[in-house]
């Protein structure tokens, strides 16, 4: 394929390296986006008169017919070309003739390969956020239904207090609203426009940059043209914000497959989103959570070597920035199929609320209301723990726990032990006195649900 740099050099290049440094096979991902930011350009070249408005109907017009040909499949991008951008170019000036070789007035690679990965990646913020706030949907829903069902809440994985498992499930609705902020934060600093910034200078054109941007939905345009072209942040503040979001999908992945175990069963998967062993039949498989905790590496990794490839940049273009897309591409497919998954299988999984309360009933997870008890009765905080620490270690040695002491039994640790003690340590009582912001108590659930719900 003849190159559209042919001039200096008759555009030859060693077969091994032509393949080496051609982008086609990745960014031809880009398509619409480069057809789409080029049917701008047309437009501006024609209303400030450096082509004719003519030439530019013309252009605009092959543009769009090369843009059906390839969503209708008649037209296939030719791999041994360059990248996407030569393609196109090439091949309208293979429909258009002498026209089609105006497209490239006042424009560089450089800045249109800036264009077409911002609006790439715009699209797919709005695509990944449309995603998160159906699994956060699904989260919130579950919590509805499970917002009174007692389980043990944890600190270091040993009991610590109860909670119900809708507080708990509405802790990970928080963390992904902050994810789906963050993404919606990115996308205002990924939101200007870098075309017309050129090779690096900008041009000597009487262009105007403010027209494409805004056909194009930008809210600005880049404001030094060397920075224009040079900018990836936006690559990596996506790349950061998406490994939060792995991240925490990694960590609820984590529970879930802790919660299936045999030895919590906290929960039943679907079996929609589980798998069986190649060997031992009663294997009931987590795989989709697994993979989701397995992926978060890779998304990680490909944050990492995006910066590792930008940190000894020279301004402005270099070769290198082409060692963008691959990764940030693969953490844009990863998350959507990540989450897409996720959604399915929490809207499925069915809480096994029987076990969740015996487990919560065992352990001692009531011992700080034990001490809140005695605290009320106006004994000193720090002596009503010590107190209280002492009884659990008398439950443990007698093979007990809290409720099954008798009030004679209590009122020989302290006469401050009334009938209503019994009352005060239920599970059910530790979880509804939890009614301060934030707190586990139903109420308080359901507040953190409401909120929730404003936020979509
Ligand atoms: N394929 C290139 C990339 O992805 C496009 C820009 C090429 N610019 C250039 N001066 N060689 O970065």
């Amino acid at each position: 394929m003849s190159k559209i740099w042919a001039g200096r050099t008759d555009g030859t290049v060693n077969k091994l390296a032509d393949d080496f440094n051609s982008s086609i096979t990745f960014d031809s991902r880009m398509y619409r986006q480069d057809i789409t930011g080029s049917m701008a350009h047309a437009a501006m070249l024609g209303a400030m008169g450096i082509i004719t408005k003519a030439e530019a109907d013309a252009l605009i017009d092959g543009l769009q017919n090369i843009l059906d040909d390839i969503d209708n499949g008649s037209l296939a991008i030719d791999v041994n070309c360059e990248d996407i951008h030569s393609f196109v170019e090439q091949e309208l000036t293979a429909r258009l003739g002498d026209v089609g070789k105006k497209l490239h007035t006042a424009r560089s690679r450089n800045d249109q390969v800036a264009l077409d990965i911002r609006m790439y990646l715009r699209d797919e913020i709005d695509e990944i956020s449309k995603l998160l706030r159906k699994l956060i949907g699904a989260v919130t829903d579950k919590a509805q239904e499970y917002k009174s069902a007692i389980m043990p809440g944890y600190t270091h994985l040993q009991r610590a207090q109860p909670i119900t498992f809708g507080h708990h499930l509405m802790a990970y609705a928080m963390m992904l609203l902050r994810d789906l902020e963050r993404l919606s934060d990115c996308r205002k600093r990924l939101n200007i426009s870098p075309i017309g910034c050129c090779a690096l200078a900008g041009t000597t054109y009487n262009t105007d940059r403010y027209f494409e941007a805004e056909k194009l939905g930008f809210d600005g345009i880049c404001m030094n043209s060397l920075d224009g072209v040079s900018d990836r942040d936006f690559c990596v503040e996506l790349g950061a914000d998406i490994s939060l979001i792995m991240m925490h999908l990694s960590r609820f992945s984590e529970e879930i497959i802790l919660w299936s175990s045999w030895e919590f069963k906290f929960i039943e998967l679907s079996d929609d989103y589980t798998t069986g062993s190649s060997i031992m039949p009663q294997k009931k498989n987590p795989d989709m959570a697994e993979l989701v905790r397995g992926k978060t590496g890779r998304v990680y990794g490909n944050l990492l070597g995006l910066l590792t490839t930008l940190k000894g940049l020279p301004l402005a273009y270099n070769k290198d920035m082409q060692e963008d897309k691959e990764g940030i591409f693969d953490t844009c497919d990863t998350v959507k199929m990540c989450l897409g998954v996720f959604e399915g299988m929490i809207t499925t999984l069915k809480a096994n609320t029987d076990n969740m309360l015996k487990a919560a009933g065992g352990g001692f997870i009531n011992a700080t209301d034990l001490a809140d008890y005695l605290v009320k009765k106006g004994m000193p905080f720090r002596t009503a723990y010590k107190l209280s620490g002492g009884i659990v270690a008398d439950c443990i040695k007698s093979g007990r726990v809290l409720c099954d002491l008798t009030l004679e039994e209590y009122k020989n640790y302290d006469n401050s032990f009334e009938a209503d003690l019994f009352d005060e340590i239920s599970l059910e009582t530790c979880v509804s006195k939890r009614i301060s912001e934030g707190g586990t108590s139903v109420s308080s659930v359901e507040k953190q649900i409401k909120y929730i719900k404003s936020k979509l």
